[in-house]
């Protein structure tokens, strides 16, 4: 099991307390109160040398994550040592200031020491370096390390599919991942093992991977136990209903989140809009990981300006963090401080849920409120993304929209707004409003009916404001079908139709109209019917022996057919015993039927086929007989076949056949 992490919470608030006195209110106390890791990125320069980077990050943060100390290259200068100096040190610091500690990262195809890149390793070799590596790291730190980041980064960007450019990806396959989760499993059963991404937040064909990953990995019963929105944004960003989405569909894989590596980087010079606008970025994350029942921390990475990877790596941007490079707390550190403690109010979250229902020229929409919204603002558009326009501002959570034309499709999204502001837009939805009506839709629409036998098929009756009853019939049915409906007339939303063909229903495709009637209204839907002839059901097949002996033996087939036929074979095959030849055959039926005999050393096959483009009207035990002469042994004998095929008009062949 994970750590039980109320406890420690609750270790991190006191020890806060204990070291509060200097500022009113440091951010871990409101986060601890409330359940929430707040965290930040901690680089080992200035927490070796610089007392006010060490007092900030002590007294406002509960929890901690090196930003480099536990990567591989720091960790492993060669394939047989590890250097733990920076690593030891930083955990020290963590659990002298009662803060917990996040692990970043085991298995990452950055940040790989040389000799590991570079090695020629073997797939198996390979394996055994991941697994010693996740054993001694995690195992050094069991029992202490909250949360780890076990595989970094393995989606690439653009595909959605894995980095296969990855060293891992390369040197083990794609199961590299699924083995990193078991091995940090077997390492600390106590942590809760994460999957860290970046670009995955939101939703789209990344976080669709990531989702996927997961999802798939966790049926393989591979422990995943956390997904890192790592959240590394550009001014101004704010969260949006397509963060709820993807959270939600998480928490439905049993999965936690955190936010792991926020930052909001600001094109250079910033200005004061700027820090208003980062500000909007991190009150909406923080207060979205509070409302996000599966959402377990917020870490910054870093959280001075002073040291922060974004001015080398984002050339022009910087100022990404919550704390000036002197220190001093921006407008971003007063929103995380104002939403963790329900002060000053900060703009609500979007809400979400939102649903659209199309009436006669309307739609109807209904949402969650998210909370601290005072009030809404509905926004339309007729094409899907926007530009939109704003309809109304409600304080209730649903609103119908009237005046609309029907046929016209129509996009709505809400945003909820308070004193301090408007949050993002809600996720988009949609609607057509219809005229008043309804519509006839058959499932399925295409049916097969044998002779003598029944199918169904559903209508139903889509209506829109329309609740007269509707009276349904059928037209276009062949010469023996008959059509029900149950029930009709109704007021009910379907009906079930049965059709039914008679032994001597009409052959064939054919195209059966649904109509239905109703307050002044008529509409239709097609259904395309084909009657076929059931195998056998019209045509009966005998067999009989007759002897005479010791003249002959003679083996018949009795056709009786109430349909006509286009095609007739039969086929009577002899088994040649010892003293036995053939000595004729005959039908019953007269010059149409060619017929003959074939023999070989072992059978005897006698032959009677309809000619071709001739019909064999209906009859009755028409008789085809096969006449074995000689002394032999008495027929019938075991291996003595018969087969009929034949065609009713407007059918398939069928085929029958036995023994004598
Ligand atoms: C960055 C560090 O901040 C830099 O100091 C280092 O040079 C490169 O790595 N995603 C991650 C982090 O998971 O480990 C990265 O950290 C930033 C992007």
């Amino acid at each position: 099991m994970p750590h039980n992490i109320r406890r420690l919470l609750a270790a991190c608030l006191s020890a806060a307390a204990v070291s509060a006195a200097a500022t009113a209110a440091p951010l871990r106390d409101s986060a601890s109160a409330r359940g929430l890791f707040i965290g930040a990125a901690a680089t080992m320069g200035p927490l070796r040398n610089e007392p006010i980077y060490v007092e900030t990050l002590r007294r406002e943060f509960n929890m901690v994550v090196a930003e480099n100390a536990f990567k591989m290259d720091a960790l492993r200068p060669s394939a047989t040592t590890y250097n733990f100096t920076d690593a030891d040190a930083l955990m020290a610091f963590a659990e002298q200031n009662g803060m917990a500690v996040r692990g970043h990262t085991l298995v990452w195809h950055s940040q790989l020491p040389g000799w590991l890149t570079a090695g020629n390793f073997t797939r198996d070799q390979t394996i055994a370096i991941m697994r010693d590596h996740i054993r001694t790291v995690m195992g050094r730190y069991a029992g202490r390390i909250v949360h780890w980041d076990v595989v970094n980064e393995a989606v690439a960007d653009g595909t959605g599919q894995l980095r296969t450019n990855s060293f891992w990806h390369q040197r083990i396959g794609p199961e590299y991942i699924a083995l990193a989760f078991q091995f940090a499993r077997e390492a600390d059963p106590t942590a809760v093992l994460y999957y860290n991404d970046y670009e995955a937040e939101g939703l789209g064909q990344k976080s669709d991977a990531v989702f996927n990953l997961v999802s798939s990995l966790r049926g393989q019963g591979v422990p995943v136990d956390g997904v890192g929105w790592q959240m590394h944004k550009i001014n101004p960003f704010r969260i949006q209903g397509q963060h709820v989405t993807n959270a939600q569909r998480l928490a439905s894989l049993g999965v936690e989140i955190s936010i792991t590596e926020m930052d909001v980087r600001i094109a250079l010079p910033t200005d004061a809009t700027e820090l208003q606008q980062q500000a909007l970025a991190f009150g909406d994350a923080v207060r979205f990981c509070l409302e996000q029942p599966n959402c377990t921390s917020l870490t910054t990475w870093g959280f001075t300006d002073k040291y922060s990877w974004v001015p080398s790596v984002f050339g022009g941007f910087g100022d990404a963090l919550i704390y000036n490079a002197s220190y001093q707390p921006k407008p971003a550190y007063t929103a995380l401080q104002s939403v963790l403690e329900e002060g000053s109010p900060q703009p609500p979250l979007p809400p979400t849920g939102l649903t659209a229902t199309a009436g006669s020229g309307q739609v109807a929409l209904a949402w969650a409120a998210p909370s601290g919204a005072a009030s809404y603002n509905v926004k339309r558009s007729t094409t899907s993304g926007g530009p939109y326009a704003t309809v109304a501002s409600v304080t209730g959570t649903s609103f119908t929209n009237t005046g609309l034309t029907n046929g016209t499709t129509y996009f709505f999204v809400v945003s909820a707004v308070n004193g301090a502001g408007e949050s993002m837009n809600s996720t988009q939805v949609n609607a057509t409003p219809q005229a008043s009506g309804f519509t006839l839709q058959a499932n399925p629409a295409s049916v097969s009916v044998s002779r003598g036998g029944s199918a169904t098929s559903t209508i139903g009756i889509v209506r829109t404001s329309f609740t007269s009853s509707v009276t349904l019939s059928a037209s276009g049915l062949p010469a023996g079908v008959t059509a029900a409906f149950n029930p009709s007339p109704t007021t009910g939303n379907s009906s079930v139709l049965t059709l039914t063909a008679s032994a001597t229903a009409t052959l064939g495709p054919a195209t059966v109209t649904v109509t239905g009637t109703g307050g002044g209204l008529t509409r239709t839907t097609p259904i395309a019917l084909t009657v076929t002839a059931p195998p056998g059901g019209n045509v009966t097949v005998t067999r009989a022996v007759t002897s005479n002996s010791p003249w002959f033996t003679e083996e018949q087939v009795r056709i009786t057919n109430t349909v006509s036929l286009t095609a007739l074979s039969v086929t009577i095959v002899v088994q040649r015993t010892t003293g036995v030849s053939a000595s004729g055959q005959y039908n019953t039926v007269g010059g149409q039927i060619q017929q003959g005999n074939t023999s070989t050393a072992s059978t005897i096959t006698y032959q009677f086929a309809l000619a071709p483009g001739q019909t064999l009207g209906t009859g009755t035990n028409r008789t085809f007989a096969a006449q074995m002469g000689g002394t032999g042994t008495v027929h019938p004998t075991s291996g003595d076949t018969w087969t009929v095929t034949y065609t009713a008009a407007g059918g398939q062949p069928v085929t029958q056949s036995g023994t004598f």
